[in-house]
């Protein structure tokens, strides 16, 4: 079987292209990705030398290439990762996200209905819910009703791909899963980030209470999940992947201080995300139900895993953290931190 994968350089991605390749000898890849800030090829390096596996440079928007592609490798199966995928960001500059969020993905369901693609997985997020009261959990049918331009962007997408499969029968499965966390994440998102500026002694910038829950899964069981959705999910179909760990942000954060032996008050309060849900919670009955999947790393095991891999790597940590992420770290942080007059006289990290 052949793959077009998207996005297989990022975080998600190139764990989805690590794992395949490990444990299904039948499957050759093709990795489409356009190498933004968050793709990085070292994430492939333990694979980029496997015949099954190809790179691709080149942007899902790009409409020549896409077709072309799909004619030269003829994959019966894609996996659409590619996205830009930061909520902070998607409030910064909320145009690269429409682009390839929304265009990315119409290009890339055209192309596959002219090829008549067997299976097109799109890989989507429970932030399309928005933000949820206690104690109710979304299941597939639950309204869609999201707050930022980025989750905004992947509902959408989300439309457009389930409009494909009943119109024109394009066989269309969308995924919606919660929070990863996991080795190669870029150090931008909540943990990485946390665990980063932790290992160098740097504030750890807590949004508003840090109350805000998240659901936790660790990137190998989301992974899983993408497969058994690609080999048993039904067409036309939504499977929500939620990782059965809801914290709120600060019990995350207390958990990554204890586990590097940082002291807690590396933790300072900076103004909170403009319309930051304040909880995601997911029902992940239905993908159990009809593929037997189930996450099995324990998040105390997985964050420890995890810390390990960013002591372990931080040459990576520091080349990711070089160039374009110290505008975005500023742009990000600087006001925050002169309002709440928290980090005031402090390194603010990068
Ligand atoms: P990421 O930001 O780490 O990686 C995104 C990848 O897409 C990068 O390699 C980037 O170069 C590539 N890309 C971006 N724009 C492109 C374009 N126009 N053309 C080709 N390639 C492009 O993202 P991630 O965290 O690995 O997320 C992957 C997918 O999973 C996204 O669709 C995201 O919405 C979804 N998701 C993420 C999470 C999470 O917690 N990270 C949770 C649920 C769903
Ligand atoms: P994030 O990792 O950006 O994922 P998402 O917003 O997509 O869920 O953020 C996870 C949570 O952590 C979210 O409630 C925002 C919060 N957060 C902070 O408190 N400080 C930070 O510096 C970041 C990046 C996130």
């Amino acid at each position: 079987m052949k793959i077009l994968v998207t996005g297989g350089a990022g975080f998600i991605g190139s764990a989805f292209v690590r794992q395949t390749l490990r444990g299904k000898p039948e499957v050759h890849i093709v990795n489409l990705d356009k190498l933004t800030y968050a793709g990085n090829l070292e994430n492939l390096a333990p694979v980029a030398a496997d015949p099954r596996y190809r790179f691709v440079r080149g942007d899902i928007c790009d409409e020549a290439l896409v077709e072309r592609l799909f004619e030269d490798e003829k994959p019966e199966t894609v996996v659409h990762f590619a996205a830009e995928s930061h909520v902070d960001r998607s409030i910064l500059s909320p145009e690269p996200v429409f682009q390839t969020n929304l265009r990315g993905t119409f290009t890339l369901l055209e192309a596959a209905r002219r090829a008549r693609t067997r299976r097109f997985v799109h890989v989507s997020t429970d932030e399309v819910y928005g933000s949820i009261d206690p104690p109710a959990e979304a299941d597939e049918n639950f309204p869609l009703r999201p707050s930022s331009p980025y989750s905004a962007s992947k509902a959408g997408s989300d439309l457009l791909a389930l409009s494909y499969w009943t119109t024109y029968r394009l066989p269309v499965v969308v995924t919606r899963a919660s929070n990863n966390y996991g080795p190669y994440h870029f150090p931008e998102k909540l943990i990485p980030l946390m665990i980063s500026n932790a290992l160098e002694d740097k504030p750890l910038p807590i949004y508003g209470d840090g109350m805000q829950v998240r659901d936790w899964l660790f990137v190998e069981d989301h992974c899983r999940a993408i497969l058994a959705v690609v080999e048993q999910g039904r067409d036309g179909e939504i499977y929500n992947i939620g990782g059965n760990c809801s914290l709120p942000n600060i019990e995350v954060v207390r958990r990554i201080l204890r586990t590097t032996c940082k002291p807690e008050r590396l933790m300072k309060t900076v103004r909170d995300r403009p319309g930051h849900d304040r909880r995601y919670a997911l029902s992940s009955e239905k993908i159990r139900r009809e593929t037997g999947w189930t996450p099995l790393v324990e998040f105390e095991s997985g964050l420890a895993e995890t810390i390990a891999w960013y002591r372990d790597n931080q040459d990576w940590v520091r080349r990711v953290r070089s160039g374009e992420y110290q505008n975005y770290y500023s742009r990000n942080y600087h006001n925050r931190d002169r309002e709440m007059g928290a980090m005031s006289g402090e390194r603010a990290g990068g």
